[in-house]
């Protein structure tokens, strides 16, 4: 019995461990791979804080987020974060995070897209590895417990509350409970819907969104993902927004600039995806920034595009793409982080806090992960509820995969899922469009009989933690789609050609919930 299990180790599941064991509660973080291999490294360029407070202030930082959200985030949600930056930054610099400083030996800060100010703060191009790397290091220093590759299989839910997980250990295929009465979803994302065309690493499978549906948990704005405009071409690794806030610029397939390197992530990705839909080359364009400042704020842009594009950005324009980086929607949460499920919280990329709406301003996710972990820890319950589930059902169903027949292999239907959905469901989407990918995910719902796996061993068996993640992404793709057809608008990341403007009547959150004829979508506003 563990006081609270954190189930993630991005920047959310750490932080939160850290905040937790300081408050004296003993604490478990369970995770299906390693601490320093999460997604959260992937937010390379920075940060927001307000720290300038002479030049910038909470009502400006409040109306950027909102006014990129296209009008549907909750304004005192935006608000709290920002009253929470200065604190945030000030607590990760006092763990170690070697944030770049200016001339005057300040914290400095770079212009993300969509921003009035300069408010994102960062370690070179490095920021989110240096930030995890820290919070790991410090979480190692006050000895906290973790639980490495061990996958997460279900929440035990009793009259309506969560009294423990479910897990599988990838090693020994050991399936096992632990208990609290505070259990945190960490799990990040679900980029890899679109696993053909994410930046995102293998890990975003939405585990924790599925398992949280499954339980009953209401899902939110499912139709909202972020596509970043600087992908690399081929490979779909990120180059992060950083190049662009240094002073980077876009080009087309004649080198002539084509718009405000500076718009939100919505706009310019719509317009490189255009490009390429035509066949036409997009390049970053680098080279005027010159060889000190390139080496100086951006060290892992050169490597990368370096050893997967064989491009030197100090010397050539570099070739790129748009790729899924960021998903809006999410496990549903109130102001405390809490779902709909009582003691089941949600925290970062896997939950909807009300703060991103239909497009996420870049620097804004890791504030949101470290202010908003911190500050979960104060609502947790101190009573231990015990939890009758029986874990033999689990073992029995285990055993059946095991044993299986296979007809079909769910590795190609994956690949297949996500080139459909980036085809019909992706940056710019039609009704008829969306339909075709809904028609094509429920028959392969209806053929997941004919899946499972091939490999029957019971040690490190990868082939069967990639069936039950490829469970969770059909189940989390087939909430994506149906939420995109119900919004007939464009608002943000979700355009569609057919609905190209945004409708007052949509300015709400969506919200997904198991029904009893299948999904149940509503529309809410805000109060
Ligand atoms: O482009 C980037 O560096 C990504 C940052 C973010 O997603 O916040």
């Amino acid at each position: 019995m563990y006081d609270v299990i954190v189930i993630g180790s991005g920047a959310a599941g750490l932080t939160t461990a850290l905040e937790s064991k300081k408050q004296g509660y003993e604490v478990l973080v369970i995770s299906k791979d390693y601490p320093t291999f999460s997604q959260s490294c992937q937010a390379q360029g920075g940060i927001n804080a307000l720290l300038d407070e002479f030049n910038d202030s909470i009502d400006e930082f409040v109306e950027d987020t909102f006014k990129a959200s296209r009008q549907i985030a909750n304004k005192k949600q935006i608000r709290k974060i920002a009253k929470l930056s200065k604190d945030s930054i000030n607590w990760l610099s006092s763990l170690g995070v070697p944030f770049t400083k200016d001339l005057n030996n300040n914290i400095a800060q770079r212009r993300f897209g969509g921003t009035t100010k300069r408010r994102t703060c960062y370690s070179s191009d490095y920021t989110g590895l240096k930030i995890i790397n820290t919070l790991y290091d410090n979480c190692i220093k006050e000895d906290i417990k973790f639980l490495n590759e061990e996958f997460l299989l279900d929440i035990a839910v009793e009259n309506g509350v969560a009294n423990a997980v479910i897990t599988l250990n990838i090693n020994k295929m050991k399936i096992s409970k632990y208990e609290s009465s505070n259990i945190v979803l960490a799990t990040g994302g679900y980029s890899n819907i679109f696993c053909e065309n994410t930046t995102n690493s293998f890990l975003t499978t939405a585990d924790g969104l599925a398992i949280a549906y499954k339980n009953n948990a209401k899902l939110s704005n499912m139709e909202f993902v972020q596509f970043h405009p600087t992908a690399l071409k081929d490979t779909n690794i990120l180059i992060s927004e950083s190049a662009r806030a240094e002073g980077g610029y876009l080009l087309d397939k004649n080198y002539n600039r084509f718009i405000d390197e500076l718009k939100t992530r919505d706009e310019i990705a719509r317009q490189v995806y255009k490009k390429v839909l035509k066949k036409e080359n997009v390049y970053l364009d680098l080279r005027h920034l010159g060889k000190e400042k390139i080496s100086k704020q951006l060290p892992q842009e050169r490597t990368l595009a370096l050893s997967f594009a064989n491009t030197d950005i100090i010397k050539e324009p570099l070739s790129i793409t748009v790729a899924a980086h960021y998903t809006m929607g999410g496990i549903l949460v109130d102001e405390n982080m809490k779902t709909s499920i009582e003691n089941l919280y949600a925290i970062g990329e896997c939950a909807q806090a009300s703060l991103h709406g239909a497009n996420r301003l870049g620097g804004n996710s890791l504030l949101e992960v470290i202010a908003f972990s911190r500050e979960v820890v104060n609502v947790f319950k101190k009573e231990f509820i015990k939890s009758n589930v029986d874990i033999q059902k689990y073992k029995k169903s285990l055993d059946l995969l095991l044993h299986k027949e296979v007809k079909i292999d769910f590795y190609e239907v994956k690949e297949e899922l996500s080139k459909i959905l980036f085809e019909k469901a992706g940056v710019i989407k039609t009704n008829n469009s969306l339909k075709q990918a809904l028609d094509y995910i429920l028959v392969q719902k209806n053929n997941l009989q004919y899946m499972g796996i091939k490999d029957k061993s019971t040690y490190y068996n990868r082939n069967l933690v990639d069936f039950l993640e490829f469970k969770n992404i059909l189940l989390i793709s087939e909430l994506f789609v149906r939420s995109a057809i119900s919004r007939d608008e464009s608002r943000g990341s979700h355009y569609k050609e057919d609905y190209a403007f945004e409708d007052e009547n949509f300015k709400k959150e969506s919200i997904i919930q198991k029904g009893y004829n299948g999904p149940f979508i509503c529309f809410k506003a805000f109060l």
